[in-house]
């Protein structure tokens, strides 16, 4: 059975079956899907964690767009992002008519450079969006300093980790704004949602003003999102035997899955129209949140084995793959045991030869964090404001980026399986 069993980043990471029973209970029970106690009590639990006014939408993205138009600033305004970041980041930004504009990241920590940050800044600047990928801790400390010395506002990317009471202590704490994305595949899952909380009574106006004139999602779309758990729960043991795959594509192609990205995002398109939190979302991410301790853990749990086990078995490897000369595996330097990644990154040349032979062994690694700086590939770089050459350090982390999987439903049995099997790879790829 383990062979059949996929080890992924993207098959509905979170949905075991006790998220699978909570979602069954709330499918049958409509009268929640929009409108319920849980929202609020969701907006509570937030507001008193991290001390800030919350707003919360239908996805990270409109969240993240929501704030852009309720700081208003002068046309064009500039926000500086990292070069290593996803499409809707700069999709949200240019959703208010400002501009992205790139700053270098980090390879040992895959975060901006502060140095670089500095030589970008103009009379235009109006805002720092710090990104902790992939839940490596940004310096945020740094960069708040630099925000005080210019008049900027800070904006802490959360999309990936939520800290708990074990830290990252960092997390939270020096941004004006942090935003928080309840997506599938996100530090906690809502299936879809997001949230934005405010430090600054003024702009918390404003978005209170974006929040009440959004649009509720149809009880079509909730149900559509209802269903991806239920789905998952039965494609993905079927995957290792191909009828998952074919259960995956008949779900697609009837409309029954909401992707998660659609082809006019790639293009740098964002839909204007924000929309609510659906209260059944919300019902589920409160869920999450309150085993934030245990989720959290988990993901440091599988952090501190890949450390280990790369450093004993991996580091010295190279891999006799393809063309490449220098196959030898590196991990950021800013890694360490006691961080709840979202994910666990390292470098090797060659990473999607890897991609490729670990998948005709259901290892799925492709994430879509690879291949392009704007992610996923294929991004429209010139719609997202990005010229190539710009960081080529990110260009080169997103080719040579192999990262394994930490979520909820990634064992560590599993993540045994999936060193051992790169272990083998080494004669015979
Ligand atoms: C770094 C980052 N920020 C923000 C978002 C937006 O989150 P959401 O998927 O909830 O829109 C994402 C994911 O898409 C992300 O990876």
């Amino acid at each position: 059975m383990p062979l059949f069993h996929p080890i992924h980043h993207t098959f509905a990471p979170h949905v075991n079956a006790g998220y699978v029973l909570r979602t069954l209970g709330l499918l049958f029970q409509p009268w929640k899907w929009e409108e319920g106690s849980e929202r609020e009590a969701l907006r509570s639990a937030l507001a008193q964690k991290f001390d800030a006014d919350v707003f919360l939408f239908a996805s990270g993205r409109e969240a993240l767009a929501a704030l852009f138009k309720a700081l208003k600033g002068p046309p064009h305004a500039e926000v500086i992002v990292q070069a290593y970041t996803c499409v809707v980041v700069p999709n949200a930004i240019h959703a208010a008519s400002k501009t992205p504009v790139y700053a270098d990241i980090e390879r040992e920590s895959l975060n901006l450079s502060v140095e670089d940050v500095e030589r970008r800044l103009t009379p235009r600047t109006q805002a720092i969006i710090c990104q902790h990928t992939f839940g490596i801790p940004s310096d945020t400390h740094k960069l708040r300093a630099l925000c005080d010395r210019y008049g900027l506002l800070l904006i802490e990317d959360c999309a990936h980790v939520i800290p708990d009471e074990s830290g990252p202590a960092t997390i939270g704490k020096d941004g004006d704004f942090l935003l928080f994305s309840f997506g599938r595949d996100k530090a906690i899952s809502g299936i879809t949602g997001g949230a934005i909380l405010s430090r600054r009574p003024d702009v918390s106006v404003r978005l209170t003003a974006e929040e009440g004139a959004a649009a509720s999602l149809s009880l079509l779309q909730i149900k559509r999102l209802l269903l991806y758990p239920l789905v998952y729960a039965i494609a993905r043991p079927l995957y290792g035997i191909g009828l998952g795959k074919g259960l995956l594509i008949l779900a697609r192609t009837l409309g029954a899955l909401v992707p998660i990205l659609t082809k006019e995002e790639k293009q740098g398109c964002m839909s204007p129209t924000l929309h609510r939190l659906p209260n059944v979302c919300a019902a589920l991410a409160l869920g999450e949140l309150k085993r934030l301790r245990k989720i959290n853990d988990h993901r440091r749990k599988l952090t501190a084995l890949y450390l280990s086990e790369i450093h004993n078995q991996l580091s010295t490897f190279h891999f006799p793959l393809s063309t490449v000369t220098n196959r030898q595996i590196t991990i950021p330097k800013s890694i360490h045991a006691s961080l709840p990644l979202q994910k666990f990154p390292l470098f090797v040349h060659g990473a999607n030869v890897l991609r490729h032979a670990l998948k005709k062994r259901n290892i799925h690694l492709n994430d879509g964090w690879t291949g392009c700086v704007v992610c996923p590939a294929g991004t429209a770089l010139d719609e997202v404001s990005y010229k190539r050459g710009l960081d080529p350090e990110a260009e080169q982390a997103c080719e040579q980026i192999l990262s394994l999987p930490t979520h909820p439903t990634m064992t560590e049995r599993d993540a045994k399986r999936l060193i051992e099997t790169l272990t083998s790879f080494k004669d015979d790829p």
